[in-house]
């Protein structure tokens, strides 16, 4: 068979993008599959989003990841869109069904949800759980969790009027309430506390309120690498068990790879070398360092 003509194209568009690490876990995942993959990282800003993915569409290819901060402007590119990332108003992921027509998905809560389930077995189903966040990193993942039927799912952002919105925009999921920073103070614990704020990589940890955690609390940060260290740092000295987001990463690649292939990969092989590249806790490291996205 002709080798060009099974090529699989794709890329991942951001800005910036230099340090991904989509790339070398799809070439994993291609190896696997025994699939010629070619996944390129584009760097591109927002006025010239639309123009790289068609020449990349024009290529042959078959699809594309969009990591931040385009994934809003990625959405709308498409003619077709998953429940999910219409929900979000972000695509992670399009997949070209011709050259001009092309449609949209977000992986990154599946992504996050088969970390926590399957590779750290942190029950999400009748838990109580919280959200500390409301923009675009939030949005992607609150589908997903409510589809899990938490016994709570509580948004809470420093300004109220963001979470609100997005508590407002996912009722029809389940139930999800809003508040703000301030009454952390007056919560009961959660049995699972993610931080979905960007926070990190100014490399700072959300301010958390002690109260957020009882003894068995667990802690999950979308973030990994040197945007993680603050709060691993923050969760070690309170002796909270945190989780990085390697794990979602690696997962929403894999359901992208699957979206566009067919193929779904094992994901625990690649995890475990990207694991041995990343700074752990607080240590300090020039590794790339970025939210679950891409
Ligand atoms: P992203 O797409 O990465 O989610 P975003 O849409 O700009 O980026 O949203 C960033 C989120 O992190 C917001 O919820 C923001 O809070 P505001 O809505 O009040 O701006 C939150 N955030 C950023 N820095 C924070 C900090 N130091 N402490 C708490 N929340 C923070």
């Amino acid at each position: 068979m002709d080798q060009a003509a099974t090529l699989n194209r794709f890329a991942v568009f951001g800005n910036p993008v230099k340090h991904s690490l989509s790339p070398r876990i799809h070439q994993l995942f291609a190896a696997q599959a025994d699939i010629p993959v070619e996944y390129g990282a584009v760097e591109v800003s927002e006025d010239y989003l639309s123009r790289e993915v068609q020449k990349l569409a024009d290529a042959g290819g078959t699809g594309c990841n969009i990591t931040l901060p385009l994934k809003q402007q990625a959405f709308r590119l498409a003619n077709s869109v998953s429940e999910r990332a219409r929900l979000s108003r972000s695509a992670n992921t399009l997949i070209f069904k011709t050259s001009t027509r092309w449609s949209a998905d977000n992986t990154d809560g599946a992504g996050l949800l088969r970390d926590l389930t399957v590779n750290l077995s942190i029950e999400t189903r009748d838990r109580r759980i919280c959200v500390i966040g409301a923009g675009g990193a939030a949005a992607g993942i609150l589908y997903d969790l409510l589809q899990q039927k938490p016994s709570s799912l509580t948004l809470f952002n420093r300004t109220l009027e963001r979470a609100e919105e997005l508590a407002e925009r996912f009722a029809r999921i389940g139930m999800i309430t809003a508040a703000d920073l301030d009454s952390m103070s007056g919560s009961q614990a959660f049995d699972l506390v993610i931080n979905a704020t960007s926070a990190g990589h100014l490399r700072q940890a959300p301010v958390l309120h002690a109260a957020l955690f009882g003894p068995a609390s667990e802690c999950y940060d979308l973030n990994y690498g040197n945007a993680h260290s603050a709060l691993g740092e923050w969760c070690f000295k309170q002796g909270i068990e945190c989780h990085d987001g390697l794990g979602m990463l690696v997962e929403q690649a894999a359901e992208s790879f699957y979206l566009w292939t067919g193929f779904r990969p094992d994901t625990a092989p690649v995890l475990a070398l990207l694991k041995t590249d990343q700074p752990r806790g607080n240590s300090p490291s020039t590794s790339p360092s970025s939210s679950s996205s891409g």
